[in-house]
C-alpha cells in the first residue's frame, strides 16, 4: 500500500505541529522542505519525530561527495526516513549518499533522486547544456543513471510515474507530488494527478499539501486521499 506524505509548507515549528496534531493519527508522515528547514533547522525535525511521524527531508542535496555524505549522515542521526539529492550531482554523490545512509540499517534513511525539476523545460535543458534529448528523456535517462548509483528511488511527477515504473527494477521507490484529490484546487501544479491513479501508475508515496493543509476539514481531507488510495488497490 502506497503513503500518503503530508508536505508541511508551513513557516514555524510551532505552525507545523498544530498542524501535525491537527490531523492526528490520520497520517503518519510529513515532507520537510527547504522553507521550514531553513527558518527552524533540525529542531523541526526532531519535533515531528518526537510526535511520532516519520519525516522526508526534502533538501535536494547537490555537492561534491564528502560533503553529501556527512549531510546524510546527519540526516540519518535525526532519524529522518527519506532525504532528496539532485541526480546531476554525478555518480561518485548518489553512490557517497546512499552508503551513508546504509550506514544506519534498514530502518535508516532512504535516498531519493530528483531527475529533472519539473519547473525545467527544453529550452531550460539547452541553456544548461542539455542538448538533443527532450525532457522527458532526460527524466528517464536520469533515473536509471540514478538507481544504478545506488538512489532507492525517485522524486517524479505522476504523469511520469507510470512509464518509470515499468522501467526501473521493482523496490525502487517513487515520490509524487502534484497529486490532486478530485474537487480540489490545482493551485500552481500544472500536471496533476489523482491519488488512486498515481497509486494504480505505481507510487509508492504521494505526497500533498494544500489539499489537506488548507482543508476545513484536513483530517477529511486525508482521511479521504487515503480512501481513494485503498480504492485503488
Ligand atoms: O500543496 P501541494 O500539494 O502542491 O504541495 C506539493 C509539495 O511537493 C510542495 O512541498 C512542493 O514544493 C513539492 N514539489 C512539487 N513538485 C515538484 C517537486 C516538489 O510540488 N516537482
Amino acid at each position: 500500500m502506497a503513503e500518503l506524505i503530508v508536505a508541511l509548507d508551513v513557516q514555524t515549528r510551532d505552525e507545523a505541529v498544530a498542524k501535525i496534531n491537527e490531523i492526528g493519527d490520520a497520517v503518519g508522515f510529513y515532507k520537510i522542505g527547504l522553507e521550514l528547514f531553513t527558518a527552524e533547522g533540525p529542531d523541526v525535525v526532531k519535533a515531528v519525530k518526537d510526535l511520532g511521524k516519520k519525516v522526508f527531508l526534502d533538501l535536494k542535496f547537490h555537492d561534491i561527495p564528502r560533503t553529501v555524505e556527512r549531510a546524510v549522515k546527519s540526516g540519518g542521526k535525526l532519524g529522518v526516513d527519506l532525504m532528496t539529492i539532485h541526480s546531476v550531482g554525478g555518480k561518485a554523490m548518489i553512490r557517497a549518499a546512499a552508503d551513508a545512509a546504509a550506514e544506519f540499517g534498514a530502518a535508516g534513511p532512504k535516498i531519493l533522486a530528483v531527475t529533472v525539476l519539473t519547473s525545467l523545460d527544453q529550452t531550460d535543458l539547452e541553456d544548461v547544456g542539455i542538448l538533443g534529448r527532450t525532457p522527458a528523456e532526460q527524466v528517464v535517462a536520469m533515473a536509471r543513471f540514478a538507481t544504478e548509483s545506488g538512489a532507492h528511488g525517485l522524486v517524479c511527477s505522476p504523469k511520469e510515474v507510470g512509464s518509470l515504473s515499468s522501467q526501473l527494477p521493482a523496490g525502487t521507490l517513487f515520490v509524487t507530488p502534484g497529486v490532486r484529490p478530485q474537487g480540489s484546487a490545482v493551485g500552481d501544479q500544472k500536471r496533476v494527478s489523482s491519488p488512486a491513479d498515481a497509486v494504480r501508475d505505481g507510487a509508492t508515496h504521494l505526497v500533498v499539501g494544500r489539499p489537506i493543509l488548507a482543508a476545513p476539514d484536513p483530517v477529511a481531507a486525508a482521511s479521504a486521499i487515503l480512501e481513494e488510495m485503498r480504492g485503488a488497490v
